[in-house]
């Protein structure tokens, strides 16, 4: 099967004397083409969740699949290609390089996959036209503002085409209006081209662009699937 796929998975921490489950029996599918939100409080295992389909964390218990490849069969090489390819890893610590423009900051995936230099700057710059840092191509990170910087990851993590997006609070530190385009980015990412997308998310606006919305609470999905109101779907998807 297609799009992501995790199945009964489960990642504790030993932490001293205890075991902190961050995730605890997570079982969920989402598909090409989709958008699926994720809310929980602070400590929830959202986080969590998106390391583990990211292969950056390994499940204690249960499996991730991408595209039907059980992510812990795959050799040290095919886990970096797939995570240089395949993921767009939106991090809630952005890490940028520091020292390094924001134009090859956004072209850094680019250029880890070979891309010569010219070409993947040709490649990130209309992304960070579209989360509005046309203007900011040669600033350091250190001469951006936190959203500027936040705008920079996304622009890295969707530059070179990913077909899972996996972004944890992308609109934390940004406006509403900001905020509103990168969902619409987000949004048209997945429609145009099939990308599965996980968002974790406080921002209630999310609800409106995701195709489902999920709570976890301690390590689980607390509610069924629900269809938010689409109501605003239309409004954000005309930023675009
Ligand atoms: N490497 C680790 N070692 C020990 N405990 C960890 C580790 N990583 C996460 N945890 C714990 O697992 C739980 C889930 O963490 P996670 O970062 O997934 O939460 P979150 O839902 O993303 O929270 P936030 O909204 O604050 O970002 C937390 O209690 C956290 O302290
Ligand atoms: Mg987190």
């Amino acid at each position: 099967m297609s799009g992501l796929e995790l199945r009964e998975v489960v990642k504790h921490f030993a932490s001293g004397e205890e075991t902190v489950r961050a995730v605890d029996g997570i079982t969920l599918t989402v598909a090409p083409g989709e958008v699926v939100a994720l809310y929980g409080p602070s400590g929830s295992g959202k986080t969590t969740l998106l390391l583990l389909a990211a292969g950056l964390l390994t499940p204690g218990a249960g499996s991730v699949r991408f595209d039907g490849r059980d992510l812990a069969q795959l050799s040290q090489q095919e886990a970096a290609e797939y995570q240089r390819r395949d993921v767009g890893f939106i991090s809630q610590s952005f890490d940028l390089l520091p020292g390094v423009p924001a134009l090859d900051n956004a072209a850094v995936k680019l250029l880890a996959d070979r891309v010569p230099l010219a070409a993947a700057r040709r490649e990130a710059t209309p992304w960070l036209e579209r989360v509005g840092l046309g203007r900011r191509l040669h600033h350091l990170p250190a001469h951006l503002s936190g959203g500027e910087r936040q705008r920079v990851a996304i622009a890295r993590a969707l530059a070179n085409a990913p077909r899972l997006v996996l972004a944890d609070e992308p609109t934390g530190n940004l406006d509403t209006e900001r905020g509103a385009e990168v969902l619409a980015l987000l949004l048209r990412v997945s429609r145009e081209r099939g990308a599965t997308v996980v968002l974790v998310t406080h921002d209630p606006l999310a609800a409106e662009v995701a195709d489902r919305v999920l709570t976890l609470r301690d390590g689980r999905i607390a509610d069924a699937p629900q269809q938010p109101g689409k109501t605003g779907t239309v409004a954000i998807a005309r930023r675009c």
